[in-house]
This record gives C-alpha cells, sequence and structure tokens, in this order.
C-alpha cells in the first residue's frame, strides 16, 4: 500500500481520509515514485506543537512537517522494499483555518499541504535558499494544477471473481462451496460487480452456475470466456453484463497473457459484432500493449482490460515500477481513444492501490487474493463453529 492514512483528529471522517489518500497517490504518481511508501498524519494542533517543540525546537502548532525515513541515516535503509519515503504529519486545525483564511475548501488545503509534504520529503526545500523556494515552489503549483486535472470522475469499482470458490467446489465434486452463494456475500460486502471465467474444459464455473448468477446478480455480471463457439452462444442466450474475451489454453492453470488482438482482428471482430447484435459490450484482456490498444480499438471494443500480471509477479521494485509504467502509459492511451479501461490479474493488498490511484481505470477484477485471504479471515470463525458442535454437541 504506497499511502497509508493516519488519523488522530476527532472532526475527520471517512470520506476526508478518502480524498487524502486519493491525492496522496496521485502526488507521488505525479512525482514519478508510484511505488514508495508514504504515511501521512492528519493530526490536532496540540499534537502538532508537540512534535514542533521536539524536533524543530520551536514553539507553537505548523500547518505540516515532514519526517523522510532514514534522514541522514546510512542507507542499508534504501533496499527496503517497497522503498519507504517517510511521514508527512498534517495538522487537520491548521488547515481548515487556513481554507477559511484562504475562501477555499479544507480539501483543497489539504492537498496543498500534501503537496508541501511530500515535496520536502523528496528534499525540495524551501528554507534552503531563495532559489531553491522558487523551485519548490513551481514544483507545487505544477503538481497542483495536475492534480485539478487528473481528478478523477468516477470512483474505481471493485468486480469479484468467485471462480476460485467453484474450484473448491470442484475439488470434492459435490455442491458447496457456491460461488453463486459467495457471489452475494461479495455484493452485500460492497462489490459493484461478479465476475466468473466459464471456460471449455468447465474446471471451475459451471453452466449452472452462470445462469443463476444472471438471475441473482444485482451489480453487474462479468463473463470471462474464449471466443469459442459454443461459449459465444452460451453467452448471447444469458447476456451477461459484459463479455470479456480472454485468450483460453486447455493446460494453463490460469489465464497467462493477454489477448493478441493484432493477429486476431477478425475472429474477434466478429465476435464483438455478435455481442453488440445483443446489446452486450464487450471487453478484450489485453498486454499494456500499445497496438494491442489500437487493435482493440479498431475492432469496437468497448473496453480493454489490462493484464496487471507482470506488474503483480515483477520480481522487484525496478521491473515493477517499469511495468506499472506501462500499464499507466497505455490506460491513458486507452482513454484517449475513447476505450473503457478495467484491468486485473495478481493484484493483492498490496500493489492494487497503484493501479486504483490511475484515473482512466473503472473496475478491477480480483479474485485470488481475495479468496486466499477469506480462508484466513474466516477460518477462525468456522472453527470455532465446528469446536461448538463438537464439544457441546450443539452449534447454537
Ligand atoms: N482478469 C482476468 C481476465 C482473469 O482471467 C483473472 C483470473 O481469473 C482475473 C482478472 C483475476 O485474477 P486474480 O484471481 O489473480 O485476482
Amino acid at each position: 500500500m504506497p499511502v497509508e492514512l493516519i488519523n488522530q483528529h476527532p472532526q475527520v471522517n471517512a470520506s476526508l481520509l478518502n480524498h487524502c489518500r486519493k491525492t496522496s497517490l496521485q502526488i507521488i504518481r505525479l512525482c514519478a515514485v508510484p511505488l514508495h511508501h508514504v504515511n501521512v498524519v492528519l493530526t490536532t494542533d496540540g499534537k502538532m506543537a508537540e512534535l514542533n517543540s521536539h524536533y524543530r525546537h520551536k514553539e507553537g502548532a505548523t500547518n505540516v512537517l515532514s519526517f523522510p525515513f532514514g534522514d541522514g541515516e546510512e542507507s542499508f535503509l534504501d533496499s527496503i522494499s517497497p522503498p519507504i519515503l517517510g511521514d508527512v504529519v498534517i495538522s487537520y486545525d491548521r488547515a481548515v483555518e487556513e481554507a477559511r483564511l484562504s475562501g477555499i475548501t479544507s480539501e483543497q488545503r489539504l492537498d496543498w499541504l500534501i503537496v508541501h509534504g511530500v515535496l520536502h520529503l523528496l528534499g525540495y526545500d524551501h528554507e534552503r535558499s531563495e532559489k531553491d523556494a522558487a523551485v519548490m515552489f513551481d514544483k507545487e503549483q505544477e503538481l497542483l494544477s495536475e492534480l485539478k486535472i487528473h481528478r478523477r470522475i468516477v470512483m474505481p469499482r471493485l468486480a469479484v471473481n468467485v471462480d476460485h470458490v467453484a474450484t473448491i467446489r470442484q475439488a470434492r465434486g459435490i455442491e458447496e462451496p457456491d460461488p453463486v452463494a459467495a457471489a452475494a456475500i461479495c455484493e452485500l460486502a460492497g462489490a459493484k460487480g461478479i465476475v466468473v471465467h466459464l471456460r471449455e474444459d468447465r474446471r471451475h464455473i459451471q453452466d449452472r452456475d452462470v445462469r443463476i448468477l444472471r438471475e441473482t446478480v444485482k451489480t453487474r455480471l462479468n463473463l470471462e470466456m474464449g471466443a469459442a463457439k459454443e461459449i459465444i452462444n452460451f453467452a448471447l442466450e444469458i447476456k451477461p453484463d459484459l463479455v470479456t474475451l480472454v485468450p483460453e489454453k486447455r493446460l494453463e492453470l490460469t489465464t497467462e497473457g493477454g489477448l493478441d488482438v493484432v493477429s486476431q482482428q477478425k475472429k474477434l471482430a466478429k465476435t464483438i459484432d455478435k455481442m453488440a447484435k445483443a446489446s452486450i459490450p464487450v471487453s478484450l484482456f489485453i498486454d499494456p500493449d500499445s497496438s494491442q490498444i489500437k487493435a482493440a480499438n479498431e475492432i469496437g471494443a468497448t473496453f480493454v482490460e489490462l493484464h496487471t500480471g507482470r506488474y503483480a509477479d515483477a520480481e522487484d521494485e525496478a521491473l515493477r515500477f517499469e511495468e506499472f509504467e506501462m500499464i499507466r502509459t497505455s490506460a491513458e492511451e486507452a482513454h484517449l481513444l475513447g476505450l473503457r479501461v478495467n484491468a486485473g490479474h495478481g493484484l493483492n493488498y498490496v500493489n492494487t492501490a497503484a493501479i486504483a490511484a490511475l484515473d482512466p481505470i473503472e473496475e478491477l477484477s480480483i479474485g485470488h487474493a481475495i479468496i486466499s485471504r477469506a480462508v484466513f479471515s474466516g477460518l477462525d470463525l468456522a472453527v470455532r463453529d465446528m469446536c461448538a458442535i463438537v464439544e457441546n454437541g450443539s452449534y447454537y
């Protein structure tokens, strides 16, 4: 998680924290350190005065203080992954008062304080000299205007892939756990979409699952599939809210790599056309690659889903940054062409925030990490419930 928001102020609510998180993520991205970790603390004037006195020997509160990680230390700390920038501590009381005096919103003032604090973490210092002050001022203005341009209009949505629940069911060949029940729980927990991949070999999701999900999903049902005749006919009958076309190989464990749209334009265009006649929008799951994006646009896809697998599996931070940059530029290119942009594969609790902060991305499709976590977060209760039966003869 590149940004951690720490709230020490009783009046700061969840929506304000969310605003600050988004601003901070945007800023570290615009400063070309999108995977670095930064803590942003919103505190009171009282706590700020204590910090100011302890670390700077100054009386009273100030609006923002920056504490670069490992400041002045020998840099074995540099090898920590992900790299840590440090802490930005903001007095929310000051921010509100300064906003009132300048006639702007508290959010606008907080944006400025975050920009100012992060620039200090990156080595900018207006107190060093007049020239340094001018450089920092210019950078602040540049980032603030970028922030305005990039402020996203739509929130990214989470769509949960429940294939993994079906995989467990199929391993036993019985009826539980049911991915249909899982989908309902995901929606109740806030997921804005349900994704299932109906594979030709029916290794996890079954036709029955998709049919029932079509009736029960209250958000949006995204059917992932290969462009094979039998599955295309099934999709045309079921009419999911979105069809995501993926490459499908029989021996792969999971979808490996994106579709090669360039070499299959004709075949994919035909499928898109058939879906269009049934009013089903199509997304193409592709690698973040300019030629694939152009080809997807030419054949009339509504969405592309950018494959985040190489980003997720990168072996070191430098490679992860390279992959991230490819996703970022591809998302922007696709958006400029008029394509809508989703992303997914291999996203987990650590690597998702940086991708979710990319403006053009509308929806993230995530499965494995959520179901893996559910095994552990649900295990405690599952064992307690069984203990109750074994030890007391009754569950209730
Ligand atoms: N998007 C596509 C096209 C996929 O094939 C998958 C895996 O089924 C996902 C997203 C979700 O990937 P994961 O299970 O790694 O979150």
